[in-house]
């Protein structure tokens, strides 16, 4: 079944969407989602071979389609990218902050640049995004989307530089969908929970340690990025038109259990790495 086979294939026609991280896993899903849909679509990540590649590969839909190299924690270059989108495609109607980055460290092994890091691109490259964007959201009350994560909501191991910029990143859109909203624009933060397939999951629970995590999970099986990339469309379509400040967790009930499952994982690889005190 396609995205197409539940809503009408037209429904983001004349729309469009700039992701940022929009080159590969669960933003390009997302970004495919909203091209099948008939929106143009814009996507920026720091490596150009790799936007090209995932340019060619939303061309393929038949729509427009925008992508430029650009580092979130690079304000201008960031600024740049999506001014030239939306004098490319239109003036952006739905902005996904997507673009992250991840690793298993404990805070006392990690670098203060390790934990700056995270921070900068998954938190300041969200705000960078927003700021950038507002005034061509504001233009088409528009909304935006923030890719978060379960760390943001339960502690997990080795996730400390994570959690914390992912819990930035709920409360920046909270404090975003409260702030904008009299211009229209809505802010809502969707939480993957394990996604196959994806570079985050390799980072995560790599190897054997997938299929135990599955059958952990309540629905017994992995996310897939349509799942997450479902939530997107519903969000940011007129199906939600009165829902602002809200996170949508995607995770076939993951969170329920808690972390525990996903920490014993953890040790295991930090122990693999010698990497414990
Ligand atoms: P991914 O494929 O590695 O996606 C990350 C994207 O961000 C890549 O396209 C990367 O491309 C780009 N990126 C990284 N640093 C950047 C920077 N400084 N500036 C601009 N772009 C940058 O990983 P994923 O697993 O699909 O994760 C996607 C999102 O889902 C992330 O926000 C992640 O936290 C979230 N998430 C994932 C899972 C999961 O199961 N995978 C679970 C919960 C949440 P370049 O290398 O070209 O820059
Ligand atoms: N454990 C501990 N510290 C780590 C680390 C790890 N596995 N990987 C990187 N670091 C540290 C580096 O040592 C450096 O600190 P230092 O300057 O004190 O030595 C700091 O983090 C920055 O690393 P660097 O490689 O220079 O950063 P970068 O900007 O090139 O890359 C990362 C950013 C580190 C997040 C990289 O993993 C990345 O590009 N990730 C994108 C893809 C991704 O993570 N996808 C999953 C999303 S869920």
């Amino acid at each position: 079944m396609s995205i197409t086979d539940y809503l009408p294939a037209g429904l983001f026609k004349a729309r469009t969407v700039f992701v940022t991280g929009g080159s590969s896993g669960i933003n390009l899903g997302i970004a495919r989602h909203f091209a099948a849909l008939g929106a143009a679509v814009g996507i920026c990540s720091r490596k150009i071979e790799r936007v090209n590649a995932a340019v060619a590969e939303l061309c393929a839909l038949g729509g427009a389609v925008f992508g430029q190299a650009a580092d979130v924690r690079d304000a201008a270059a960031l600024q740049a990218a999506i001014d030239e989108c939306g004098r490319a495609l239109g003036p952006i109607d739905v902005l996904v902050c997507g673009a992250a980055g991840n690793f298993i460290a404990p805070a006392e092994a990690m670098s203060v640049n390790a934990f700056k890091t995270v921070i900068d691109i998954d938190l300041l490259g969200s705000f960078h995004a927003c700021h950038a964007a507002f005034k061509q959201l504001r233009q088409q009350k528009g909304c935006i989307l923030f890719v978060s994560a379960g760390m943001s909501q339960q502690p997990h191991l080795f996730q400390s530089h994570v959690g914390a910029a992912k819990a930035g990143i709920d409360n920046l859109m909270a404090n975003l969908a409260l702030e904008w909203g009299e211009h229209g624009i809505r802010c809502n933060s969707i939480i993957p929970g394990p996604i196959a397939g994806t570079e985050g999951m390799r980072r995560l629970a790599p190897g054997e340690m997938l299929e135990a995590y599955a059958a952990s999970i309540p629905m017994q099986r992995l996310g897939n990025v349509e799942d997450v990339a479902n939530a997107a469309v519903f969000l940011a379509s007129p199906l939600a038109s009165y829902i602002t400040g809200t996170v949508m967790v995607v995770d076939g009930g993951q969170r329920l259990q808690g972390s525990a499952f996903f920490n014993r994982g953890a040790k295991q690889i930090i122990a693999e790495q010698g990497k414990t005190k």
